[in-house]
């Protein structure tokens, strides 16, 4: 079984992949790590996010477990990987990785941008998670605070448009909701009553196909 969970930033889609992996006991790959820990080697390599053939060999010898998780998690990391994702040498550099890691024998869980439209278009179950943009960037910047990051509110949710806008917009693989895609709204619900929802989605999804 492969399930694919796609979504805006800060909408609550990591936390629910992870949580979905473990209720089914499939492995889980959060693929924006790849872009994140693509775009901070090409900051400390100092290889330019507009230089499409230096970013695609930077991804194409990627060691995404070289990289401290706090430093994938930082703003400026999040932006980089917006960036570097937008090139469509550095999308074909990854996509394999992610395509094998989705045909495993055990099945796997997925979440991203594109896994449900391009990774993984036969996934068994799509959920798109999503919220307003003000909710999520007041998530966002109460985590990014927790972790010492001095960004305003206002910065955040400017950022965060910026980066809805590019991951949209880009020719390769743009952000979008797969046509047989559940959604999960989370902006009215508590991070448990949303994975709540979404196991719950997952569920119907499956029974329908027995
Ligand atoms: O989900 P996360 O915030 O870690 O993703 C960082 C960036 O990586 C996204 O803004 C997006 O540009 C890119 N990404 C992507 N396709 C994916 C996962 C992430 O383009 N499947």
């Amino acid at each position: 079984m492969i399930i694919a969970i796609d979504g805006t930033l800060a909408s609550g889609k990591g936390t629910i992949a992870r949580r979905l992996a473990a209720h089914f006991g499939l492995p889980y790959m959060d693929t924006g790590r790849l872009y994140r820990a693509t775009g901070v080697a090409a900051l400390n390599k100092g290889v330019a996010l507009d230089d499409a053939a230096g970013l695609a060999d930077v991804a194409a010898h990627l060691d995404v477990n070289a990289f401290e998780e706090s430093r994938l998690r930082t703003a400026e990391a999040g932006s980089a990987a917006s960036k570097v994702a937008a090139i469509p040498e550095v999308r074909a550099a990854l996509l394999e990785l992610q395509r094998a890691f989705a045909h495993q024998a055990t099945g796997a869980l997925l979440d991203g941008r594109d896994i449900g439209t391009v990774v993984c278009p036969d996934a068994d179950v799509k959920l798109w998670i999503d919220a307003d943009v003000e909710v999520r960037a007041a998530r966002r910047h109460r985590e990014l605070q927790a972790a010492g990051e001095t960004i305003t509110l206002d910065e955040l949710t400017t950022q965060l448009r910026e980066r809805d806008q590019r991951d949209s917009t880009r020719k390769d693989a743009p952000m979008k909701m797969a046509a047989d895609a559940v959604l999960i709204d989370t902006t009215d619900l508590t991070i448990d009553a949303a994975v709540e929802k979404a196991r719950a989605a997952v569920e119907t999804v499956l029974a329908r196909q027995e």
